[in-house]
């Protein structure tokens, strides 16, 4: 297991969605109500980018095509068989980390 840093949280406001790139992968990161939820950041549908979406809630809105996440477990909220990877997030000094 290794440990990716992937934003500040002062960058994250609650309510916020971000897109991160490191280590060669895009992150979709997410802010709700101070509690930070990490995913996969490319949609499943057509790759669309999760992190550039409207959180409401502790759901995301997919920008392309309306597709919508619950960002703590990934779960897509119409089909039960869609569920999209996430990551254990951590906040240490400031920094979003998660476990890969
Ligand atoms: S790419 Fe996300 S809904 Fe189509």
């Amino acid at each position: 297991m290794s440990r990716i840093s992937l934003i500040n949280l002062t960058d994250l406001p609650p309510g916020q969605s971000a897109e991160v790139v490191a280590e060669g992968k895009i992150f979709a990161v997410f802010n709700v109500d101070g509690t930070v939820h990490v995913l996969d950041g490319i949609c499943p549908h057509a790759g669309g980018p999760l992190g550039k979406g409207s959180l409401r809630g502790d759901v995301v809105t997919c920008p392309w095509h309306g597709w919508q996440f619950q960002v703590s477990s990934g779960q897509h909220c119409l089909n039960a068989r869609i569920c999209q990877t996430r990551y254990e997030a951590v906040v240490e000094d400031g920094r979003v980390m998660i476990e890969v």
